[in-house]
């Protein structure tokens, strides 16, 4: 099944070809052509994602794109028929909210041949509302011109199944788990096979990406904050005279699987009020502190949930899991008898190519969707 997938909900606007096989029993993936492009340098100046702004920049970005990865996969032809009247003002209407996007669609998608493609997928959620509209607008006008159908895709079922994109075949044995972290996710997720997803552990208050987001914003660095709290982390380990901070562990020991990450923000807040930062050391040694406390809880519970539902698989997926400390620390302290999947750097945060194999995924397991596809800014992954 040749799948193009669009993402758009949140700072990166992605579109991807891809091939997928094997059913939802040992599902593949072989990448025709992808392209991300991140926004983030835009948002950067503004210290976080501003919904309109990510709407304006998808709707700008999303022909030229599709068309580049329409070249790179599989060429591009000339159409010989034009589209009907009929055809065009239905589009005008699906498109009314995106006049730039309207304008590149019709200047390019009628001229050309319908690609050989059997499904759109498109993430309808979770993510920003405004956002995630371009892209579900984009697929289905589209959807329309081309005759093709669409799959709504869950963001998260995306940054899941990311890690069977790579060629080599990874083989998830079941039952597997999932921490997925990212900067409006914490979750342990239980999956009894692919399709088929059960939340046994969330974030109570903030997400961990937020809590490395706003901690970084608190000692004057960009945003995204992660990265930045990761590099300056680094240093600190390569220097000795890094000052030992002790933050508090947020739920460590409670029984269940949930996390809370607000507290861990907050002590952050009260250290700084009583020990000012005065130099770049200072800020490297709360970088430290600030990771290896996350990590250590993230650890913890995953743990936890390992045990309890004798996990083979887990896979670390969300934009957080491109934190290399975290993905060292998992290899080193789990078990050796679990195999543990993280996807690549690029595949950890946003990209087009994860809703292809999400949305592969979620059109085997014919699961019920309604008829008319809406952003869902809150849609949750499976039974809680
Ligand atoms: O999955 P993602 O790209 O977008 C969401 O769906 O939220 O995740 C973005 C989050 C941000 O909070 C960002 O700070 C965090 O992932 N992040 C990192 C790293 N790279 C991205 N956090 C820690 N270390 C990193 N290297
Ligand atoms: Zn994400």
């Amino acid at each position: 099944m040749k799948i193009l997938s669009i993402e758009t909900s949140c700072d990166e606007t992605g579109v991807s070809l891809v091939e997928a096989k094997g059913g939802l029993k040992d599902p593949s993936f072989k990448v025709i052509s992808d392209l991300t492009i991140s926004q983030i340098k835009l948002h950067k100046k503004y210290g976080g994602v501003f919904p309109n702004l990510a709407k304006r920049e998808h709707s700008r970005n999303l022909v030229p794109i599709l068309k580049k990865v329409l070249e790179q996969g599989f060429g591009i032809s000339n159409s010989q028929f034009p589209i009907s009247k009929q055809i065009q003002e239905k589009i005008e209407k699906i498109l009314e909210r995106e006049p730039e996007l309207l304008k590149q669609f019709l200047e390019f998608i009628p001229k050309i041949k319908r690609p050989n493609i059997d499904r759109i997928a498109v993430t309808y959620g979770p993510g920003l509302e405004p956002a995630l509209w371009v892209g579900i607008n984009f697929a289905k006008a589209l959807s329309l011109i081309w005759e093709i159908p669409i799959i709504p895709a869950n963001h998260m079922e995306g940054h899941m199944t990311s890690v069977l994109i790579p060629k080599e075949n990874k083989k998830v044995k079941f039952p597997a788990l999932a921490l997925l972290i990212s900067g409006g996710h914490t979750e342990l997720v239980l999956i009894k096979k692919w399709g088929d997803y059960k939340i046994i552990g969330r974030t109570r208050d903030d997400a961990v990406g937020e809590c490395f987001d706003k901690t970084a914003r608190m000692i004057g660095l960009p945003y995204p904050g992660g990265p930045e709290i990761s590099k300056l982390a680094e240093k600190a380990r390569i220097k000795k005279s890094i000052k030992k901070i002790d933050l508090p562990k947020p739920m460590i020991n409670s029984p269940d699987l949930d996390f809370s990450f607000s507290g861990l923000k907050t002590s952050v807040l009260y250290y700084l009020r009583d020990n000012p930062i005065k130099n770049n050391s200072d800020k490297e040694s709360l970088a430290k502190a600030l990771e290896e406390t996350i990590t250590e809880v993230l650890i913890s519970k995953t743990e936890k949930a390992i045990k309890k539902y004798k996990a083979k698989t887990l896979i670390i997926a969300g934009g957080v899991s491109a934190n290399k400390f975290i993905r060292k620390s998992f290899e080193e302290k789990l078990d050796k008898e679990i195999q543990i999947f993280i996807p690549s750097i690029y595949l950890s945060t946003d990209n087009g190519l994860m809703i292809a194999s999400a949305g592969y995924i979620s059109e085997l397991s014919k699961r019920k969707y309604p008829k008319e596809i809406k952003a869902q800014g809150n849609l949750s992954l499976g039974k809680e």
